[in-house]
């Protein structure tokens, strides 16, 4: 049997996503082979600062001191069609763990960051943008 989804928000709770999240993402045809291309070797330090962006977005920690869009720039074969994927990957990891109430308010945030990390990556002014890529791109 399924064990009872997470009804409260905490560490532990963060570091249970983390965990099943990346395992789900290298299991991934799409999206695996470019994580594993930039993580080649010890996964503990990337699912560590994930805990630490998890537990900064959703409990205020202030945990995560890095720079998403310099460590997204230098990722090989990054593509922007790919932030759907992992959103899909990432809701139902979400869903799978979590109360609905505390899995949509994770989406949220994901949807949110996803939009502005496409347009600090992908924009240029002298290129179209497509309407379907502004899902959760807030106009400023
Ligand atoms: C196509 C989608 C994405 C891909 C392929 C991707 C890939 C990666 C990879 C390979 C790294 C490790 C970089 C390294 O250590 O050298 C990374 C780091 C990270 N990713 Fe993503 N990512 C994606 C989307 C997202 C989204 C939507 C979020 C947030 C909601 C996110 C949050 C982060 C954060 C916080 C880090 C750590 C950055 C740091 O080192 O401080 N990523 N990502």
């Amino acid at each position: 049997m399924a064990p009872p989804l997470i009804d409260h928000l905490s560490e532990d709770a963060i570091a249970r996503l983390v965990d099943e999240f990346y395992t789900r993402i290298r299991a991934d045809a799409a999206l695996g082979p470019v994580f594993e291309r930039a993580i080649p070797g010890d996964w503990g330090p990337h699912l560590a600062t994930m805990r630490n962006f998890w537990s900064s977005v959703m409990l205020t920690s202030g945990r995560y001191m890095g720079n998403p869009v310099a460590a997204h720039s230098r990722v090989a074969g990054i593509e922007i069609g790919m932030f759907d994927h992992w959103l899909a990957l990432f809701e139902a990891t979400c869903r799978d763990l979590f109360e609905p109430g505390i899995a949509v308010e994770f989406q949220t945030k994901a949807v949110r960051i996803a939009g502005s990390l496409k347009l600090s990556l992908f924009y240029r002014p002298d290129r179209p943008w497509p309407p379907d890529r502004l899902k959760g791109v807030t106009p400023a």
